[in-house]
């Protein structure tokens, strides 16, 4: 057991901001992904508790939910990406408010990437990793429901995920909010990037 996900079970709920989230001054990482992925799962399972709101509705959560770890972390739950139905208004306010927290955020140390383990890579999801790139941000790439993948499709869906993301082999995380596998990896992957 690590200290960070020790420190998991003193998770403190901060708040919801539309822009400009209060600096903690702890070590931050932050959980992105297209609407629906299952961000929300992921960190209601990581963080043991309902401490984010899921839905069946894509596009809910358009604010930056902040969660503190005791006095280890803070993970930062940002708003989905990709969901059809949001006006061109919509994508651009999304737009400057990533823009402006990823150059803002000078306490951010990596960004958890959540993708639908039974797509291939989609386009939005490159931008994000792109952009991440760009501003230099240690990247973790996660493969959400893989629960729903059979025993024959698994190994090929992840392999194309992998590759059309080129990530180093073993770097892709697979994970499932239900059956809880990838919980232990990926607490072990933000570990080594809070150092
Ligand atoms: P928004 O905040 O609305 O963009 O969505 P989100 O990415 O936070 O997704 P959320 O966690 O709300 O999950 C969306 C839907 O996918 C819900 O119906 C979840 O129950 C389902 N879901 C999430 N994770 C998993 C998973 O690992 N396996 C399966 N089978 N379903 C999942
Ligand atoms: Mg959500």
């Amino acid at each position: 057991m690590n200290k960070l996900r020790t420190a998991a079970r003193q998770v403190e709920f901060i708040g919801s901001f539309p822009e400009d989230p209060p600096v903690l001054g702890l070590p931050e990482v932050a959980f992105v992904g297209r609407s629906n992925v299952g961000k929300s799962s992921a960190l209601n399972k990581l963080l043991g508790a309902k401490a984010a709101r899921t839905s069946r509705t894509p596009g809910r959560t358009q604010l930056v939910n902040l969660f503190r770890l005791g006095e280890v972390a803070v993970f930062a739950d940002l708003p989905g990406y990709g969901f059809a139905k949001v006006s061109k208004a919509d994508r651009d306010r999304w737009k400057s408010m990533i823009d402006r927290y990823l150059a803002m955020r000078t306490d951010l140390r990596a960004c958890v990437v959540l993708v639908d383990g039974r797509l291939p890579p989609q386009g939005l999801d490159v931008t994000m990793i792109e952009a991440l790139g760009t501003y230099e941000i240690p990247t973790i790439v996660v493969a959400t429901k893989v629960d729903k993948l059979s025993r024959g499709e698994r190994a090929k869906a992840l392999a194309t995920i992998e590759d059309g993301f080129e990530l180093p082999k073993g770097a892709l995380v697979p994970f499932s909010s239900v059956s809880g596998e990838g919980v232990d990896d990926l607490w072990r992957s933000l570990s080594d990037v809070l150092g």
